[in-house]
């Protein structure tokens, strides 16, 4: 299978000068390993700008070896309306983005999002082509608590409604979408779980996914929170890690290529 190498750009770089910047620095790098390796031969980078920047990132990127993602879209199915500060799946797709990411636990944290919304949002998402990172973790307390395994199961449930609701997406899922497990905690924190608590926790992820979607017995799923290019070898040596969704260490062009190289 081959691994993915997600950028999560977040709320940066600040300027257009500054995307300007990282794009040189990656396409640099990605185009000239592209005439002599082929670098999507192991893994497939994607990266994700913030709104702003997403029409005139995915225009630079095309062509390029690396993909271009949303980082949410709109809850609302109607293409355009009424819904100040909102970016539609049409938009999104527009501007370029082939895929987006979903759930993140900040828009958990910060925006509420829901079971409802989240399975709304995943039914827009693929009903304008748009592939889905979608992402799903436990808190610090949750954690602590142990509870890991059921918060995962319960996230996981959106999922199942939305086969559920709508069967005909089984056909294509394993190509349209991406989990990415993130415990909250080990966001941005320097934090990260040990490589065999991750792999336990993918293994339950791609069984449950499993359990409900029988044509998909192996789900790509990555692992996020804190990767660096330090501790990139140990996560991509273990086999139930398909690959990375990096926030921090994507912002510089050197420690976002070593991670996806340690894959
Ligand atoms: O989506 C990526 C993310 O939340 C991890 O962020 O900065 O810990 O790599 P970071």
């Amino acid at each position: 299978m081959q691994a993915w190498v997600i950028g999560n750009w977040k709320q940066n770089p600040a300027t257009n000068h500054d995307v300007n910047a990282l794009l040189n620095d990656l396409l640099a790098v990605t185009d000239a390993q592209a005439d002599t390796t082929p670098v999507t031969s192991r893994f497939q980078l994607m990266v994700a700008p913030s709104c702003i920047h997403l029409a005139a990132v995915s225009a630079r990127l095309k062509g390029s070896t690396i993909q271009c993602a949303a980082q949410d879209i709109s809850q609302h199915s109607a293409s355009t309306g009424a819904y100040t500060g909102d970016c539609s799946a049409q938009q999104v797709a527009d501007a370029g983005a082939t895929w987006t990411i979903l759930g993140h636990s900040e828009r958990r944290q910060y925006h509420k999002e829901s079971h409802d919304t989240l399975i709304k949002k995943l039914t827009h998402a693929f009903a304008k082509n748009l592939g889905v990172v979608f992402c799903i973790g436990e808190t610090q307390t949750q954690y602590d608590d142990q509870q890991t395994l059921n918060v995962i199961n319960d996230q996981l449930s959106v999922l199942k409604d939305l086969l559920t609701q709508q069967p005909e997406l089984l056909l294509s899922l394993s190509e349209r979408l991406i989990v990415a497990y993130e415990p909250v905690w080990a966001i941005g924190t320097g934090k990260v779980p040990t490589v065999e608590e991750v792999s336990k926790t993918h293994q339950y992820i791609k069984q449950t996914i499993a359990s409900f979607a029988k044509t998909v017995d192996n789900m790509t799923v990555l692992y996020g929170g804190s990767v660096n290019a330090s501790n990139a070898d140990s996560f991509a040596a273990d086999a139930m890690i398909d690959g990375a969704l990096v926030g921090g260490a994507s912002l510089k062009a050197e420690s976002f290529l070593a991670i996806a190289n340690a894959f």
